[in-house]
């Protein structure tokens, strides 16, 4: 099957993981290696993800869940955090009309609350445009931790007073952030680092990773194709004995 648009230079996949989540690392080492601030590569990463996003739904991902900044993220010095929620309030500015006018979704996970009120109002604005829009899921997880999703899922089953034996795991499921997405197929890790990092916990129990040697700033549309031809080859048994997606 032919998934792919411009298919002479990327042949067909074997395989399309329905959701793939992105831990976009090594932006700091990628500066670093140039001698240049940090904020420097972290501007890279984001045009790295503005190609990586295009890519994405040429090759016919429906869902993206892009990890931007996590709840341990607020320990990095104050001026790279105000740095990198500028850098996302105007990558909204410059981006959200282009990924609309694509039939783009934008989401965001994470607790919100702590962000800088403009940048909230972006993000609303940003999702309210495009909810209605059915390509590619854009699923920003920000101030975003696994085990804090979890622990919001429990308090709010404990606070509906759900009995100890009606809790179950798709319970669990449906008081996360992804209630109503499906589990990641994929996860792909840049710049080389053997770790889940609080992402998607839960959601990744069966996903296949992925670490690439690539720093995020130099993770491009070929990168992401390898990474996709290496998903197709994977065995998927869920603790099974034969693949049951087919
Ligand atoms: C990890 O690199 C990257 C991040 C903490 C943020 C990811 C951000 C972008 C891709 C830019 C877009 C920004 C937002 C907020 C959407 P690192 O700084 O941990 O790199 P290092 O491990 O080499 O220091």
């Amino acid at each position: 099957m032919g998934n792919v648009k411009d298919g002479s230079e990327y042949p067909s996949l074997a395989r399309i993981p329905a959701h793939v989540g992105m831990i976009m690392d090594g932006n700091g080492r990628w500066a670093r290696q140039r001698n240049l601030p940090r904020l420097a590569g972290h501007r890279a990463g984001m045009e790295a993800l503005r190609i990586i996003l295009r890519a994405a739904a040429e090759f016919g991902i429906p869902i993206v869940t892009l990890y931007a900044f996590s709840t341990e993220n607020w320990k990095r010095p104050q001026h790279e955090v105000q740095g990198l929620m500028q850098l996302l309030g105007e990558s909204l500015d410059k981006e959200v009309a282009k990924l609309h006018e694509n039939g783009a979704q934008i989401r965001c996970i994470g607790d919100l609350s702590p962000l800088p009120d403009e940048l909230q109002r972006k993000i609303h604005d940003a999702e309210e445009l495009t909810r209605n829009n059915s390509g590619l899921l854009v699923n920003l997880a920000l101030n975003y931790g696994g085990r804090q999703e979890i622990v919001k899922a429990v308090r709010e089953i404990v606070a509906l007073g759900v009995p100890p034996e009606e809790i179950t795991a798709d319970l669990i499921s449906r008081h996360l952030y992804t209630s109503d997405l499906p589990d990641p197929d994929l996860i792909i890790r840049t710049s080389g680092e053997f770790r889940t990092s609080n992402f998607l916990l839960w959601q990744s129990a069966y996903a296949e990773f992925y670490i690439s040697p690539v720093y995020w700033p130099d993770f491009g549309k070929k990168e992401l194709y390898q990474a996709l031809v290496e998903f197709g080859r994977r065995e998927r048994r869920y603790g099974g004995l034969t693949d049951s997606t087919e």
